[in-house]
């Protein structure tokens, strides 16, 4: 069974000449932790935004627990809980009270809704805050803020749009820790992330996009392997022909004097050289490069998937 599951999704926003997701489709399983990765502008937060309703959709299909969220509104929103990238709450209202009438919602009574939330403030350390003023909270907080009033109504699934962006590294593991309990009592979690260490900590799959479209879905092992090969740039001493046949050596050219070289684990370097040096290149420069989560990206979506 699939908690969410995405068909042809397209959405473009006005006046804009591209669609922002463009025939998007991938499924997550139910309980499952999946990580929706790409670079700036990539229709990650649209995604989301899509599934969570908050914006509306040009066509495609999306369900929930296989229910169309076309025909039952109040079963997407019973089913979902939201963070939403930007902070939305308002401002002068106390933490608790925005938590409190998020959940009043759904048919829970008072003393339930107060007793859970207790457990979420306390749980995401924001209990001493419960009095004050949400503009009082810093940035960090008030993202804790926003995944506490997501999970007020108790919902199947948490949508969490850049979940520890501003939050500090102690707290950022804080959150996690919640965040790996909560999926583990059965919570299904989709989120989105900058940051490698989050994805491997905390997802099972993930689905990289770009240009608002699946360029590769991978289980977290496989991705943590692909962003931990080594790539190196060199640079040549003259500008190589054309008799160096580039997709052999796994090498791409960044321009006419400069290559990127992905080293695949087994490889070594010396046959990458002797293979250079065979087919005429001079080298000048050899230096590694730092292929973490963004330089990733930039493999992936820049240079053609089938190189990296
Ligand atoms: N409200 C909007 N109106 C018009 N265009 C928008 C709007 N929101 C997003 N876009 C555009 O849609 C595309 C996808 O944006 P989106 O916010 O979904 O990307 P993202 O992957 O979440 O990026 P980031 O990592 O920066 O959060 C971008 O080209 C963006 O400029
Ligand atoms: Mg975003």
């Amino acid at each position: 069974m699939y908690a969410i599951q995405i068909d042809c999704l397209t959405k473009r926003y006005p006046h804009k000449t591209k669609n922002a997701v463009d025939q998007l489709s991938f499924s997550v399983h139910q309980g499952e932790f999946f990580g929706l990765l790409g670079p700036n502008g990539a229709g990650k937060s649209t995604t989301l935004n899509l599934i969570s309703q908050l914006i509306h959709k040009d066509s495609g299909r999306i369900l929930i627990h296989g229910i169309d969220t076309d025909t039952d509104a109040f079963h997407t929103k019973r089913s979902l809980g939201i963070v939403p990238q930007e902070f939305n709450f308002p401002i002068f209202d106390k933490v608790e009270d925005i938590i409190l009438n998020q959940g009043g919602y759904y048919g829970f009574t008072h003393r339930e809704l107060k007793n859970h939330c207790q457990y979420l403030l306390e749980r995401l350390d924001l209990w001493k805050q419960r009095h004050d003023q949400a503009r009082t909270l810093s940035g960090g907080m008030k993202r804790r803020l926003m995944v506490a009033r997501a999970l007020i109504h108790q919902p199947q699934i948490l949508i969490l749009d850049e979940p520890t962006a501003g939050v500090d590294v102690e707290l950022r593991r804080g959150m996690w820790e919640f965040l790996k309990e909560i999926n583990q009592q059965g919570i299904t979690i989709i989120l989105t992330s900058h940051y490698l260490e989050e994805v491997e900590l905390l997802c099972q799959r993930i689905g990289m996009i770009d240009g608002g479209r699946l360029i590769k879905q991978h289980s977290v092992r496989d991705f943590i392997e692909l962003a931990e090969q080594q790539v190196f740039i060199i640079e040549l001493a003259e500008p190589f022909d054309n008799h160096i046949n580039l997709t052999d050596l796994n090498v791409i050219s960044i321009d006419s004097q400069t290559l990127s070289f992905t080293k695949k684990q087994g490889q070594t370097l010396e046959s990458f050289f002797v293979a250079l040096y065979e087919a005429g290149a001079k080298i000048s420069s050899v230096k590694p490069e730092n292929n973490r989560l963004e330089s990733l990206f930039i493999a992936i979506t820049n240079k053609g998937a089938k190189n990296v």
